[in-house]
């Protein structure tokens, strides 16, 4: 694809993206059987349908998109099939080998690391001095190893538990690029996304 260009928004693209979400929902019974039915695990998939909505709304020729806790990869390669230069960090590597298969089932792009999407050296204290990071896990930043910071990407998306927005916010103020667009999907469902102060939601 020329980096001038969008992937058009055709019956083929619908398909494709509609194949991708019904095969996430697919592994995510999976994982809700054989995992989290054993032990509590951070992982719950979005409303893929939801923030393909916004991702629609957003998508720009050359914007370069990243997926804070990619999990099983689904939105950053629907970001990718989308005309995005897709990206994810996650940090459980058994959820990074789902991500790459699907990737290679879809003839995807995106490109995923193990790790955490916190950035070395960045520490959170909220307005009371809490530091804590609710269910963010602690590990080597991924950055590194996509040869790439914060700040080199245009939309960041995550969805976060309830409780941690804030601490995104603080992450994208503190490193990420001025007029980069921060893209949560909420506990409601509505997914806002916030750009120089400015917030949009979908549904609108
Ligand atoms: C609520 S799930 C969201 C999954 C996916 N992004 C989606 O929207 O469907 C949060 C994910 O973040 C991952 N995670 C937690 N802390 C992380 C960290 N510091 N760095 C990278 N991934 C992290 C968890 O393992 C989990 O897969």
């Amino acid at each position: 694809m020329a980096p001038d260009d969008c992937p058009t928004f055709d019956t083929a693209l619908r398909t494709k993206l509609a194949e991708l979400s019904d095969e996430g929902w697919k592994i995510w019974s999976r994982f809700d059987r054989e995992i989290r039915s054993r032990r509590w695990h951070p992982f719950v998939p979005a409303d893929f349908e939801r923030v393909l909505q916004a991702l629609v709304a957003l998508r720009r020729p050359g914007l370069r998109f990243l997926e804070w806790g990619s999990a099983t990869g689904v939105i950053a390669i629907m970001a990718d099939l989308l005309g995005y230069e897709a990206y994810g960090i996650e940090l459980d590597e058994d959820l990074v080998a789902i991500s790459l298969e699907l990737v290679r089932q879809y003839g995807s792009g995106a490109r995923f690391v193990a790790g955490s999407f916190l950035p070395t050296g960045y520490t959170w204290r909220g307005h009371d001095g809490d530091g804590r990071l609710g269910t963010v896990g602690e590990g080597s930043s991924g950055y590194p190893k996509l040869g790439l910071s914060l700040d080199d990407f245009d939309v960041v998306y995550a969805y976060p538990w309830s409780g941690e927005e804030a601490m995104m916010h603080d992450l994208m103020r503190a490193r990420g690029a001025r007029d980069a667009n921060l893209l949560l999907q909420r506990s409601s469902g509505d997914v806002e996304s916030f750009r120089n102060g400015k917030l949009r939601r979908w549904p609108a």
